[in-house]
């Protein structure tokens, strides 16, 4: 059997560029290295975990559809699919037994939600590892392309697929990373990194290039020199955006100035903004001529072999538990 990939964004708004070069570029990547079975999801349980509207969830699950197509998914070379149309809530019930409490309680992930709002910290929250756990092993995934912030939830998995097998025999693989060049974009405000949840920290890929102007104008900067290479901070990011997007020369030749006679960050945040919105244009452009019966028709499709696969390993465990 071919290596599986399984990837997924929570359906929780529009993509941004952090979404795209920490996730998206390594989903394509992997699809069309034509050496895996690739498996592409709508999170939208996962935008169920923190607080949500119908409404805008509705309309939020055909978006990623739609971003996803634009991007260059090809649902003639990966399953597309959205997670509430499968079987992927039961299968995280039956893992959520090899976990404990107090092991969800720790992870980094969940404490910093509960620091920001302890009213919204629900179990459905508590629980989101395990369902991602239960996304990726459902399908035996070997490899799974998202940014570094989702590490601690790709521990658990591995955690769950040892207990499995220890427990049971069985031969869930231990998902690892497919890490992209954009593993780690930062925010726009030079603290964190970008993130939908973070106004101001992003670029989203529908963004004109006026949008894209003022928001890199925006970028906090310095006076342009200094005797040492700023680690963080709104140059830091200026200079990873570089890297990404204008390339090493680029960047070298911008660090040199900032030690030496100084970077003029007006021509460069000029510079910067057209390159990303080239980059941009074409999947914008893609995003117009993609229709709702073709979204329909590809989660339609999609769901289908889901429920197959999913389904088997459901079985499969349901005997090994008991069940059967
Ligand atoms: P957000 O944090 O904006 O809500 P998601 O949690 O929906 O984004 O992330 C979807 C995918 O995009 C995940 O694989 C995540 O690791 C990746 N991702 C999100 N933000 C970044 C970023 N700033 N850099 C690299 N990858 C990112
Ligand atoms: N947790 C991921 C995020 O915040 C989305 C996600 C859900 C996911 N299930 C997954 C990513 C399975 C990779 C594999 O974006």
């Amino acid at each position: 059997m071919s290596k599986r990939v399984l990837s997924g964004v929570r359906a929780s708004g529009r993509l941004h560029l952090g979404n795209y070069l920490g996730a998206v570029s390594g989903m394509i990547e992997l699809q069309n290295s034509n050496e895996y079975e690739t498996f592409y999801m709508v999170a939208d349980l996962h935008a169920l975990t923190t607080p949500f509207d119908p409404e805008q969830l509705r309309v939020n699950r055909r978006e990623v559809v739609r971003d996803y197509l634009a991007c260059g998914l090809d649902p003639s070379k990966s399953v597309i699919f959205e997670q509430s149309d499968s079987y992927h809530a039961e299968f995280s019930f039956y893992l959520s037994s090899f976990m404990t409490v107090a092991r969800m309680m720790h992870l980094p992930t969940y404490k910093d939600k509960v620091k920001q709002s302890p009213e919204n910290a629900s179990m459905a929250l508590l629980n989101y590892p395990i369902l991602m756990a239960a996304d990726i092993l459902a399908y035996k995934a070997n490899a799974v392309p998202v940014g570094d912030d989702q590490m601690p939830h790709l521990e658990i998995a591995r955690e769950i697929a040892r207990k499995l097998n220890d427990a049971y025999g069985l031969d869930f693989p231990e998902p690892e990373q497919f890490k992209t060049k954009g593993h780690l974009v930062p925010s726009l405000t030079g603290m964190g990194k970008m993130s939908k949840s973070v106004e101001g920290s992003y670029i989203l890929l529908t963004d004109s290039l006026d949008q894209i102007n003022s928001k890199i104008a925006g970028v906090p900067t310095d006076s342009g020199q200094g005797s040492e290479l700023p680690s963080d901070g709104g140059v830091n990011t200026l200079f990873e955006l570089v890297d990404l997007f204008l390339g090493e020369n680029k960047l070298q030749e911008c660090k040199n100035a900032y030690l030496s006679t100084g970077l003029r960050y007006g021509d460069l945040k000029k510079e910067i903004s057209e390159s990303i919105y080239e980059f941009l244009r074409p999947i914008q452009e893609r995003r117009l001529q993609i229709s709702d019966d073709e979204v329909e028709r590809v989660i339609t499709a999609g769901a289908k072999v889901s429920r197959e696969i999913v389904g088997s390993t459901i079985s499969q465990l349901r005997v090994k538990m008991g069940l059967i």
